[in-house]
């Protein structure tokens, strides 16, 4: 049956603010909550705070005082149920913790939304990004393992490979090469819409979240790391926003705002296994439904329009959590080597980028000193003999290719690990382990 969120009354507006209690609510157990709960959790975060931030930029251009009044207090609704979200995580999950949270939910959202986006183009920007995100969780692995000692399967629970990918010294690029081509908004599918808004809020946050806690350890290479990994955030918000027609109006965009947190609520109430959390994801969607039929009606009032025009008439999964690894390692083993073109073009290999590539001088200069990404690896080398990894055996027997191949020759810091290296560390691990057996 399909779900015209349109149609929906939702709750009334004058409905919707909560009391203290409910607006702060319990936070789960880190240890007993499913992996998939705590991605739903931090995605839902980024999706109100994008939600909260558009209302407060959007009223800054509106006179009409009735109309601003009207989207002061959904915002004051958006601002409280963002609250809720972000404070579902319980006090005692580390920053790295919930870094590894953060990275997973990169991963596996954008893997799905590749699989899930009709247009060609915006699926291969997502393919390109899910690399990076990918890395980043493997960086931050070494961290979470050397300072606190966490293994990743603590937080991704063995649904989300923690191997290298496209190395992240190689992620910084010049900023023309990562503007990408805009879809047109009079063909676009809703689907193509709401999948670029929901990737972007979650990216935003991400960059937010770093930008907040990567000051709080007090270990210098882990806080360059948060502010390299940041920085790359950084590019995703410019290069997933890129995607967005700038000739969308204000209005049209309200209305795809709504409906995103429509189609993602909804989504969550679908898959939620923990029933007390699942009951929130069901208020919010009836929350999020009265926003919409207000930004229907002023986009209605506004632009003379159908809104079905801009959002269609059927409900949009944007946000299916589940484990992607078939699809993330196709994605690795063909395109870690992908690299960027200008005018939203992809170069297909390394071999490919010109001499004077625009994102060279951008690598060399953050990079001159060295590339913090790269001693997470010598870290995890020193803490246990080689990187923290979590993959099936037939992946991780591929590391050292797979690192080989997303290498560039040109603008590679002096304190790479280079796949030899790499190799040296994974036989040194190997007969430690070994010599360990024969004491037991
Ligand atoms: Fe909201
Ligand atoms: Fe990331
Ligand atoms: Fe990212
Ligand atoms: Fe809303």
């Amino acid at each position: 049956m399909t779900f015209n969120a349109l149609k929906e009354k939702g709750m009334p507006l004058e409905k919707q603010l909560r009391n203290w209690h409910q607006i702060v609510g319990k936070p789960y157990n880190k240890t007993e909550v499913d992996c998939y709960t705590r991605t739903r959790q931090i995605l839902m975060n980024g999706i109100e705070v994008e939600a909260w931030g558009f209302k407060h930029q959007l009223a800054r251009y509106l006179d009409d005082s009735e109309d601003k009044i009207k989207l002061s207090q959904i915002g004051r609704i958006e601002n409280t149920q963002q609250m809720t979200c972000n404070w579902m995580g319980p006090a005692d999950q580390s920053v790295l913790e919930t870094t590894l949270g953060y990275e997973q939910v990169a991963v596996d959202l954008t893997a799905w939304l590749a699989q899930n986006e009709p247009d060609k183009y915006v699926k291969e920007v997502f393919d390109f990004g899910l690399l990076e995100d990918f890395d980043h969780l493997y960086r931050y692995a070494q961290f979470a393992y050397a300072r606190e000692g966490i293994e990743p399967s603590a937080i991704v629970q063995g649904q989300t490979d923690v191997i290298v990918g496209r190395p992240t010294q190689h992620h910084h690029n010049c900023n023309g090469l990562r503007k990408r081509k805009h879809y047109d908004k009079t063909t676009a599918s809703p689907q193509t819409k709401v999948n670029i808004l929901t990737v972007l809020s979650g990216e935003q946050q991400t960059h937010n979240f770093y930008a907040e806690h990567g000051f709080m350890y007090g270990d210098h290479v882990l806080r360059e790391t948060y502010a390299e990994i940041k920085d790359v955030e950084e590019e995703h918000v410019t290069m997933y926003e890129s995607l967005i027609d700038p000739s969308e109006s204000l209005w049209e965009k309200f209305l795809v705002h709504e409906f995103t947190e429509v189609c993602n609520y909804y989504t969550c109430m679908e898959d939620e296994v923990d029933e007390r959390i699942k009951k929130t994801w069901e208020i919010f969607l009836d929350m999020e439904l009265g926003h919409l039929q207000i930004a229907a009606d002023m986009f209605k009032k506004y632009e003379k329009r159908d809104p079905e025009e801009v959002i269609g008439s059927e409900i949009i999964i944007p946000c299916r959590f589940l484990s992607q690894k078939d699809y993330v390692q196709k994605v690795l083993e063909k395109e870690v080597n992908k690299r960027l073109a200008p005018d939203g073009e992809f170069y297909k290999t390394i071999e490919e980028i010109p001499e004077d590539w625009a994102s060279y001088p951008i690598q060399e200069r953050v990079g001159e000193i060295s590339a913090p990404s790269e001693n997470a690896i010598r870290i995890g080398g020193i803490y246990h003999d080689r990187d923290i990894v979590e993959a099936k055996e037939s992946l991780l027997e591929k590391e050292p290719q797979i690192l080989k191949k997303g290498l560039q020759e040109k603008a590679v810091a002096h304190n790479t690990v280079m796949p030899d290296e790499l190799e040296e560390m994974i036989e040194k691990h190997e007969s430690r382990e070994e010599a360990k057996e024969k004491l037991i």
